[in-house]
């Protein structure tokens, strides 16, 4: 119990280079913080005791970066993340802030620009593969419109599974060891994006050529930005085997993108998530994607990243409390859990043995799940009062 909460390379804590660096720009307000040099951030977040950073290749080096500026960015990056020990477990792409994809990347109504997008991601691509990413992430946030006049879904999805088949083809033809991940958002920046959840991006994915290899990135925020329960889309992801990587993040129902500290926000939503993952066959990195508020100079940004590690830590010991706890045992018990992993027909039984079976009824009528005692009991946990 005499835990600090410092994480070790093993609890895979992970966090975007945009994330410490964000300078607080937003819709109403410039600049609060001054820009962080990646080799800075690399360095104060292996002092933090993280496993790994990812980055956009914008986060690293301009869009208009010359070949030579664009060399020199990523070796001093790489350089830090060598001298501290850090990996670079996941790699994405900033198809979003340059004017040029104010309608998107892949989903542009412009043909120019979702050419142009195709070759940014595949040079990023090989960056990835180079610096030994397992995972690359589609967050398609200006893949959308604000008007259903503007897009026709039908065609913009052909697009998107263009896009994906093209680049699925490319990292196998490299020999690339590396999947993808799409993010789901419903809404922010545009009015609305496509494959705004979970269901919608795993329908997605089933149509594409290599649907193996692409998988979710699942944030917290988003899900339940749309009024969601996160961990119930993580119990579907992980049943699908689809859950590559995940972002985890802070946020207050449905409202705009919080990005709040882990653990912010919806407690209770974070209690659960925490105990779904510690207990599935998810091994991937704990990746934090939120933004330190703007009222935050820089040692608050720094208490903000250590903020998440530590509900994380904490939480995953609530877990395992609240597993180990005889009465919590019973509780699962005597609320049916261990039966609804039965299936329904037994071996040799077909759908006539149940049309002729007598049900009683009558006591099933009033049989009573005990599911209120099962939740106060993790209520009790959370609030550490167990
Ligand atoms: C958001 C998103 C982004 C993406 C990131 C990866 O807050 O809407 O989380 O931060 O995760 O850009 O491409
Ligand atoms: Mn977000
Ligand atoms: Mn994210």
């Amino acid at each position: 119990m005499a835990s600090d909460y410092r994480p070790t390379p093993e609890d895979k804590f992970t966090f975007g280079l945009w994330t410490v660096g964000w300078q607080g720009v937003d819709v109403f307000g410039g600049a609060i913080r001054p820009p962080m040099d990646p080799a800075y951030a690399v360095g104060k977040l292996a002092e933090l005791g993280a496993y790994g950073v990812t980055f956009h290749d914008n986060d690293v080096f301009e869009f208009d970066a010359s070949d030579a500026e664009r060399e020199a960015a990523i070796k001093s990056f790489r350089d830090a993340t060598e001298q501290h020990g850090l990996k670079v477990p996941m790699v994405t792409t900033n198809t979003f802030s340059h004017p040029i994809f104010k309608d998107g990347g892949f989903t542009s109504n412009d043909r120019r620009v979702r050419r142009l997008a195709l070759g940014k991601i595949a040079k990023n691509i090989d960056l990835a593969a180079e610096l030994g990413a397992e995972t690359y992430v589609f967050w398609g946030g200006r893949e959308g419109a604000e008007s259903n006049f503007a897009k026709n879904v039908g065609d913009a999805l052909d697009r998107y599974r263009e896009g994906f088949n093209t680049l699925t083809a490319y990292v196998k033809e490299q020999g690339y060891d590396l999947r993808f991940a799409i993010e789901p958002k419903p809404n922010e920046p545009r009015g609305d994006i496509l494959l705004p959840t979970v269901g919608h991006a795993l329908a997605f994915i089933e149509t594409l050529d290599h649907s193996e290899m692409v998988g979710l990135n699942p944030e917290v925020g988003h899900e339940e930005m749309a009024g969601l329960s996160f961990a119930a889309g993580i119990g579907q992801a992980l049943w699908h085997k689809k859950l590559f990587h995940i972002d985890l993040n802070g946020q207050h129902g449905p409202r705009f993108d919080q990005d709040l500290r882990f653990g912010a926000g919806n407690l209770r939503g974070a209690f659960n998530l925490v105990d779904l993952l510690e207990n599935s066959d998810y091994d991937g990195p704990r990746h934090f994607d939120f933004k330190p508020p703007r009222t935050e100079d820089e040692e608050g940004v720094w208490v903000s990243a250590e903020g998440g590690i530590r509900n994380y830590l904490i939480l995953k010991e609530k877990s395992a409390a609240f597993r180990a706890d005889p009465e919590v045992q019973a509780a699962l018990e005597r609320s049916g859990l261990a039966e609804l992993a039965q299936p329904t027909l037994a071996e040799g039984e077909t759908l006539a043995t149940v049309r002729e079976e007598s049900f009683p009824v009558d006591e099933m009528a009033a049989h009573g799940f005990a599911f209120e005692r099962l939740d106060q009991l993790a209520m009790e946990h959370l609030l550490g009062v167990r």
